[in-house]
C-alpha cells in the first residue's frame, strides 16, 4: 500500500525579508524566519525543489554611522553583524540553501541592470529636491535624525515628524529649534538633484497584479486604497556621505537602500546558482513556470507589493507568484518592550531555552493572515508542555522499554489497521494545511492524532499486559502499533521540530518522508530510547526575562547618554564638555555578584573622599576576586542612576569588544586613588 505521490515536482524560490545589518535578531524576527523555514522544509519533503534564500540588508545611513561611531568600517560591522546573524538563524534550525549580504558583486550588476533598464524604458524622472542638510557633519538628514521641540506641545527632544508626547504629527521644517540628530548642527536647506521611479505609470499593472491571487485578501484590500488614492513617484537617491551602490553616471550619488535590498534577493538566488549549478533563468524569465514566493512582515508591504514587482515588470523579469505578509509579534499582549525585559533577542532565548519551543509555539498559532501574534509565556510554557512533552513524546517513551527489554528491540506486526489508516489519510489534510500556511490548524490535527495514540496506550494498559504469562505477542503488538502512530505523529511534525524528529528518527531506527508514510515498520530493528524533549519550566523563563532587562542596562550602563536616545553617533564634543568628565583613578575595594544579574558586577570604589556605589555589566570577564584592590579609572561626575538592583553612582571605564574587559591601571602605574585624570 505503498503510497506514490501523484503530484508533479515543483520549482520553488521561497525567500524571507533581509533583515538590517545593523542589530541583532530578535524573537520578534524569528516569527518570520521560522514561517518560512517551516514552509520550506514542508515542501521539501514533499519532493519539490525548493530554494529558500536570504541575506543581510547591509546599506543605509543607519548603518555607516553606527560602524563611525564603533570606529570600525562599515565593511567590517556588516561582517560582524553577517556572522552573528547567521549563527543565531542555525541554532534556531533555519536552514537557508544560502545567506548572502546586499553588499555583494551580483547585487550590484543586477542593481544598475534594472535601474538601466528601468531608464531606458523611461521610468526614471530626475528633479531637484530641498532637503535639512546638516553643514557641520556635511550630510542630507532623514526626517529621523532631526530633533527638536514639538510645534503644539513644546516638548523639547522630539524626532523628525512626530511628537511622542502629545502625538502631533508635523513636517521636520515646522519642528522649533531643530538640530541634527549626528552632530546637533542647526540643519540647513540645500538643493539637490534626484531620481525618481515613475511607480504612477505602473498603476493599471499594479491593479491587476495585486488582484491576481498574489496577496491575502486583506492586504489586496489595503492597496485598493492605496492605489485608488494615486501613487507617487519614488525617491531612489540618496546622497553621499552613503553606504550603498553609487548611481551608474552620478558621482556622488547613491542608490537608497529599499532600492537594493529586493535585488538581493536575486543577488543571494544568483550566488547559489553559480555554486549549485542551478539555471537562474527558469526561475526569473517572464512567464516562468517556477514559483517564486516572498515571506515579509506586515511593515514592508508597500516594498515588496507595488515598487518591487513594478520594477521586475519594467526590467524584463517575471513578477512573484505571491507576497504573504505575517503580522507582529508582542510579547504577553503587548508591544515587545525594553523595560519589561520582553524584547528577548535570538541569542539571549537560546541561553535559556530550547529553540523548538518557539518553533512550535509559532507554529501552533500562526495562520495565513496578517494577525499579529502574541507569545504569552505561560501558555508557551503549558502549550509545548502539554503538547509536545505530555502527548508526542510520551507516546514513544511509554512503548519503548518494552520493545528494547522483552524483545531485543524488535518491533512486531500491526494489529490496529484502522487506526493507522486515519493516521495516514490525515497527512493529505494536514498536507494542505501546510500548504496553505494554516500551521495553527496543522498543529490541532496533528495533537488529536496524538490524542487518539494516547488513549489507545491508556486502554491497551501495556505495563498491565507485561505482568501477565502468555501475552507476549499482544504486548509487542500493543508497542508496535503505539510506535507506528509516534512515526506518523513526527513525520508530520518533521518540518516544525527538524532536531526532534533527526533524533526521532535515529530512535526509529526509519526516516521521516510524507511520500512513503504509508510503509509499516513491522519485524523492525529500532534503537534505545532517549528522551527527546524536557519540560519547560517558568523560572528559565524568568531568567531569560532577568537577562533581556539587563542586556539593556548592562548596554545603558556603558554607552553614553546619546547611544541611549539611539542617536546613530555620539556627537563631537568641545574642550570644555571633556574637561567637564571628572575622571579619576578608584581602587576597587569590593566586588560582588547581584543576585539575578548573569552580566552585573556591584563594585565598591574608593575615589580618596569617599565610596562609591557602581554597576558594572563585566561578569563575563572578571570574577570578584580578581578585582579586589585593583586600580581603575571611573568617571566620577556621572549623575546617579538608578538600575533595576540599585543606584549606581558613576561608571568604570572599559575597553572591548563589548561587556568584556574593564579598563584596570597595572599595579605600579604609581596611581592613587582619587587622582584626577586630564
Ligand atoms: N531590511 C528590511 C527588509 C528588506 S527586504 C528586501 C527590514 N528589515 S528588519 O530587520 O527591520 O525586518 C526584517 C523582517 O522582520 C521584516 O519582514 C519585518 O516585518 C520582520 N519583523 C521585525 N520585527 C518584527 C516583529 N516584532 N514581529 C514580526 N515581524 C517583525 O525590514
Ligand atoms: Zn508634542
Amino acid at each position: 500500500m505503498t503510497q506514490t505521490s501523484t503530484q508533479k515536482q515543483r520549482d520553488i524560490l521561497v525567500t524571507s525579508a533581509l533583515p538590517y545589518a545593523n542589530g541583532p535578531i530578535h524573537l520578534g524576527h524569528l516569527l518570520e524566519y521560522i514561517q518560512t523555514d517551516i514552509w520550506v522544509r514542508y515542501q521539501k519533503m514533499r519532493g519539490h525543489n525548493c530554494y529558500y534564500v536570504c541575506a543581510d540588508d547591509a546599506h543605509g545611513t543607519a548603518i555607516m554611522l553606527r560602524a563611525e561611531q564603533e570606529g570600525i568600517t562599515p565593511e567590517a560591522l556588516i561582517e560582524r553583524i553577517n556572522k552573528e546573524h547567521q549563527a543565531d538563524f542555525a541554532d534556531f534550525h533555519i536552514a537557508f540553501d544560502n545567506y548572502y549580504s546586499t553588499h555583494s558583486e551580483e547585487n550590484k550588476q543586477f542593481s544598475e541592470y534594472i535601474y538601466r533598464q528601468l531608464q531606458k524604458n523611461g521610468h526614471i524622472a530626475t528633479r531637484q529636491i530641498t532637503q535639512a542638510y546638516d553643514p557641520e557633519k556635511n550630510m542630507f538628514l532623514a526626517d529621523r535624525f532631526i530633533k527638536g521641540t514639538c510645534p503644539n506641545c513644546k516638548t523639547d527632544d522630539q524626532y523628525g515628524d512626530n511628537c511622542e508626547a502629545c502625538g502631533a504629527t508635523y513636517t521636520p521644517a515646522e519642528l522649533l529649534n531643530p538640530r541634527s540628530a549626528v552632530s546637533g548642527a542647526t540643519p540647513v536647506a540645500k538643493e539637490s538633484e534626484h531620481y525618481f521611479f515613475r511607480l504612477p505609470e505602473f498603476t493599471e499593472f499594479l491593479q491587476t497584479w495585486t488582484r491576481s491571487g498574489t496577496l491575502q485578501p486583506q492586504v489586496a484590500n489595503k492597496l485598493a486604497e492605496w492605489l485608488d488614492d494615486g501613487l507617487q513617484e519614488w525617491d531612489i537617491t540618496r546622497d553621499a556621505p552613503y553606504f550603498g551602490f553609487e548611481i551608474p553616471d552620478a558621482p556622488g550619488k547613491y542608490f537608497y537602500v529599499w532600492l537594493d535590498a529586493p535585488i538581493g534577493y536575486l543577488a543571494s538566488f544568483k550566488h547559489l546558482c553559480e555554486r549549485a549549478g542551478i539555471d537562474f533563468d527558469h526561475y526569473w524569465k517572464p512567464d516562468s513556470e517556477a514559483e517564486v514566493y516572498h515571506f515579509i512582515g506586515k511593515d514592508i508591504i508597500n516594498f515588496h507589493a507595488l515598487f518591487w514587482p513594478a520594477m521586475l515588470h519594467s526590467a524584463g523579469y517575471r513578477t512573484p507568484s505571491a507576497v504573504w505578509a505575517h503580522g507582529f509579534v508582542t510579547v504577553n499582549g503587548k508591544k515587545m518592550s525594553k523595560s519589561r525585559g520582553t524584547f528577548i533577542m535570538a541569542r539571549t532565548y537560546l541561553e535559556h531555552l530550547n529553540p523548538e519551543y518557539l518553533r512550535y509555539y509559532f507554529a501552533a498559532k500562526l495562520t495565513s493572515g496578517v494577525d499579529d501574534m502574541d507569545l504569552n509565556l505561560e501558555d508557551f510554557a503549558s502549550r509545548v508542555n502539554s503538547d509536545l512533552v505530555g502527548k508526542v513524546v510520551n507516546i514513544a517513551s511509554r512503548s519503548a522499554g518494552f520493545i528494547t527489554k522483552r524483545f531485543d528491540g524488535q518491533l512486531g506486526t500491526i494489529t490496529e489497521t484502522d487506526k493507522l489508516s486515519t493516521f495516514i489519510a490525515a497527512g493529505e489534510d494536514i498536507a494542505s494545511y501546510y500548504e496553505n500556511r494554516e500551521f495553527g490548524r496543522a498543529m490541532r490535527r496533528i495533537m488529536e492524532l496524538a490524542d487518539i495514540a494516547n488513549q489507545y496506550v491508556n486502554d491497551q494498559q501495556p505495563w498491565v499486559v507485561a505482568k501477565q504469562d502468555g501475552q507476549e505477542a499482544q504486548l509487542q503488538a500493543i508497542c508496535t502499533n503505539a510506535l507506528n502512530m509516534f512515526h506518523l505523529l513526527m513525520t508530520y511534525l518533521a518540518p516544525v521540530l527538524p532536531n526532534t524528529a533527526a533524533r526521532a528518527a535515529e530512535f526509529l531506527n526509519a526516516e521521516f518522508d510524507w511520500n512513503s508514510r504509508s510503509q509499516r515498520l513491522e519485524n523492525h530493528a529500532i534503537n534505545k530510547f532517549k528522551p527527546l524533549m524536557s519540560r519547560v519550566d517558568m523560572a528559565s523563563i524568568d531568567k531569560m526575562l532577568d537577562a533581556s532587562r539587563e542586556d539593556q542596562s548592562a548596554a545603558a550602563a556603558q554607552t553614553s547618554e546619546a547611544q541611549t536616545n539611539l542617536e546613530p553617533v555620539a556627537a563631537e564634543i568641545e574642550f570644555d564638555a571633556f574637561a567637564r568628565v571628572d575622571l579619576r583613578v578608584a581602587k576597587i575595594i569590593n566586588a560582588e555578584h547581584v543576585e539575578g544579574a548573569d552580566k552585573l558586577l556591584r563594585l565598591t570604589l574608593d575615589i580618596g573622599h569617599g565610596e562609591r556605589n557602581v554597576f558594572a555589566g563585566i561578569k563575563s570577564a572578571y570574577a570578584p576576586e580578581d578585582l579586589q584592590g585593583r586600580l581603575t579609572v571611573m568617571v566620577a561626575n556621572l549623575k546617579p542612576r538608578k538600575m533595576k538592583f540599585g543606584v549606581s553612582e558613576g561608571m568604570v571605564l572599559a575597553a572591548g569588544p563589548g561587556d568584556k574587559d574593564i579598563f584596570l591601571l597595572s599595579p605600579d602605574a604609581g596611581a592613587t586613588p582619587g587622582m584626577r585624570i586630564m
